[in-house]
Parts: C-alpha cells; sequence; structure tokens
C-alpha cells in the first residue's frame, strides 16, 4: 500500500489535499512535483527526523529531478522562537528561495508551525507543503493553516494563518515515534470521536490498541479519519469565530496544566488533553448535561490505552492546586471580556461552544478530581 486515502479541504482557490498512507515519503516526488513552478525545493527539518527521514525525502526528490536544500533546525520546543525564526528566514534567504518556491516542513508540530510562519512571511507568502512525521502533527496540527511562534508572553501568540499546498502524511514515520509521544498523539484522535463522532470513538474503544501497537490499516484509518473531521471543521470555520473552537475540547484545562507544569517535558501537551478530556466530560456531568456513564467510557478508554485518565500523575512539587490552575485559564488565549470559554459535551460526539461557565463550577470538578 502507499496512498490509503486522502481528504480535500474545500478552501476556494486556496484547497488542497491531505493524503495518508504508508511510504509516501519515498514517493514524495510524485505527490509533490505537480505543485512546483519550478524543480527546486527548501526542506525544514529537526535534528532528530533528519537522522530518521531526510534522506528518503530526498532521495525521492532527486529522482524526481527536485533539487533540494535541507535546513537543519535544533529538536525541541524552545526552536518556536523569535530567534530560530530569524536564523530560518535568513537560511531561506541565502538559499534564495523565491517567492513561487516552495518550502517543506518535514517533521512534528514544532518544525510544521515555525517552517508555515516562516514560509507565511517570506517574500510575503510563499508555498508550503507539510510532511508530518508525529502522530500529533499528523492528525491536527500540519491541518487548517494554524502557525507561528512562542514568546515569553505564552505559546503561539505571533502567528498567521497559512494554508499549506498539500499535506503528506505518511503512517511509516510513526514506527519510529517514541511510544509516549504517539500516546500523547493518540489523545488527539480520541477527542475527534468525542467532540463529532461517537462511532468513531466507538470504533477507537474496539481498535486503539492496535493504532497503538502500529497495525498498518488501523492507523491510517485513524489518521485519515481524524484529518477528514479536522478538515470539515476548518473548511466550516477557517478563522476560528465559531465551529472550529470545537477542536479545543479539553484544552482550556490542557493548557491550565500544562502552564503550571512549565513545559519542561514533565507533561506532554497531548497527555494534558487526556487530562482536559476526562475534565471537560466532568464538568459537563455536573452541570447536567451529560450522563455518568459517558464520562466513565472516556476514563476507561484513556487508562487501557495508557493515557492520564484524570489528573496527570507528574505534577508540581506542592500538588495541583485548583485555584492556581483558574489563574491561569483566565490568562487562556480563548478568554473573551473576562469569561471562561469551554467546549462542553452533551453526549460522546456532541460538543459545543459555552462562554458562560461559572468558576465555582470548575472549582467544583477539580477539588472532586484531588478528593477522588
Ligand atoms: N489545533 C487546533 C486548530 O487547528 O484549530
Amino acid at each position: 500500500m502507499s496512498v490509503f486515502g486522502s481528504v480535500r479541504l474545500g478552501l476556494g482557490d486556496r484547497a488542497y489535499d491531505v493524503v495518508v498512507g504508508r511510504g509516501l515519503l519515498a514517493e514524495a516526488e510524485r505527490h509533490i512535483a505537480p505543485l512546483l513552478a519550478r524543480p527546486r525545493v527548501a526542506v525544514v527539518t529537526d535534528s532528530n527526523v533528519e537522522r530518521l527521514h531526510l534522506e528518503t525525502l530526498t532521495q525521492a526528490l532527486a529522482r524526481g529531478g527536485i533539487a533540494a536544500t535541507a535546513i537543519v533546525l535544533p529538536a525541541g520546543e524552545e526552536t518556536k522562537s523569535f530567534a530560530h525564526l530569524e536564523k530560518l528566514l535568513d537560511k531561506l534567504l541565502d538559499a534564495r528561495i523565491e517567492r513561487t518556491d516552495t518550502i517543506l516542513a518535514l517533521g512534528g508540530g514544532v518544525v510544521g508551525d515555525i517552517t508555515g510562519f516562516a514560509a507565511a512571511t517570506l517574500r510575503r507568502g510563499t508555498p508550503v507543503v507539510q510532511v508530518p512525521t508525529t502522530l500529533l502533527a499528523q492528525v491536527d496540527a500540519a491541518i487548517g493553516g494554524k502557525t507561528g511562534i512562542d514568546t515569553r508572553h505564552g505559546k503561539n501568540l505571533i502567528g498567521a494563518f497559512h494554508q499549506p499546498r498539500l499535506v503528506l502524511s505518511d503512517v511509516a514515520t510513526l514506527d519510529t515515534l517514541p511510544r509516549r509521544e504517539l500516546l500523547a498523539g493518540y489523545a488527539e484522535v480520541v477527542k475527534y470521536g468525542l467532540l463529532g463522532d461517537g462511532r468513531f470513538f466507538e470504533w477507537l474503544e474496539q481498535n486503539g490498541r492496535l493504532v497503538i501497537t502500529g497495525d498498518v490499516a488501523a492507523r491510517s484509518y485513524a489518521v485519515l479519519t481524524s484529518a477528514r473531521m479536522k478538515a470539515e471543521i476548518v473548511q466550516s470555520d477557517e478563522r476560528e469565530s465559531g465551529a472550529r473552537a470545537l477542536l479545543n475540547l479539553g484544552h482550556t484545562f490542557a493548557h491550565a496544566l500544562e502552564t503550571e507544569l512549565g513545559y519542561d517535558g514533565r507533561l506532554l501537551h497531548g497527555e494534558a488533553v487526556a487530562s482536559g478530556l476526562v475534565l471537560a466530560f466532568e464538568l459537563s456531568q455536573r452541570l447536567g448535561l451529560v450522563g455518568a456513564a459517558d464520562t466513565a467510557r472516556v476514563r476507561r478508554h484513556l487508562a487501557q490505552i495508557g493515557l492520564p485518565a484524570g489528573l496527570p500523575a507528574a505534577a508540581p512539587a506542592k500538588g495541583w492546586d485548583p485555584r492556581v490552575l483558574l489563574d491561569h485559564m483566565r490568562q487562556d488565549k480563548k478568554v473573551k471580556g473576562g469569561t471562561l470559554t469551554f467546549i462542553l459535551v452533551k453526549a460522546i460526539g456532541k460538543a459545543f461552544v459555552s462562554r458562560e461557565i461559572g468558576e465555582s463550577d470548575v472549582l467544583g470538578v477539580l477539588d472532586a478530581e484531588l478528593a477522588a
């Protein structure tokens, strides 16, 4: 198998495909050549992905007669900074990447975000192709055009919407992903089932283990189904004025947990999302919106897969403090006019946006979780 399936993001003259399959890096020239104005690209990657996948990609490009300049960034979240953006833009200009040339982002969310942002600004906008190599990037970050960097004020506060010309998701790259990162990415897959497709969640309950252990058909199906759901949402609300916010199910809690632990590797984003999914169900249950049986199913599935099914085990030295977490939520990007925004659920697969959540309910959920 090479191509398993593809999804079209219908964004008018910026429409593009997300292609999912196994062995796509080794045949990348076939997918990328038709998009190029001239047979020349820059490939931006990081030092980990360079070692694992860069040669496969550049060899395929060379077979197609496409010249590639590789730019290798240090691996890690710290790379999403002004300093590295400046260096990256300089290198792209040194390589004489022109406005109609294409930049390939080969890597996880960090590489995709900073490369996408560099492409958005280079010569006022240069085409980018996302080639995601982590589960998180394949099901979420690489699709939908959000790009950016972090600053001392917070994550992703500087950025641009810049849709790629193509997303090429090769599930073979997931074989080399550390198990912890794979699990963290899986939390975002679960999120799609919970927010909009109860049947997909049921499928995950039955087949989630196969996705983790490496079954190619199960992995490809999970990535393609997630991509399809993300595509539908982005198509309906590209700039997040409505439905796109549903993708933040679990994220208000998750960001507070991550902020408190300081992004030092003790808690990966996806692990925080798993906790956040449970807490979003608990909050919905507390408000009488969803039944306890649904919340219990979510906990059970996450625990079976090996993800946090409540507050994360990694905790600050003094333990989790609900009031401190609430304070982080008040700083969240999604706060509007001082009101907290949460994505709540009426059932598994039925999420909606709520801007009327009282802080006492949020504290109640966190206090109950700590007491459990
Ligand atoms: N990762 C959330 C979004 O793309 O909107």
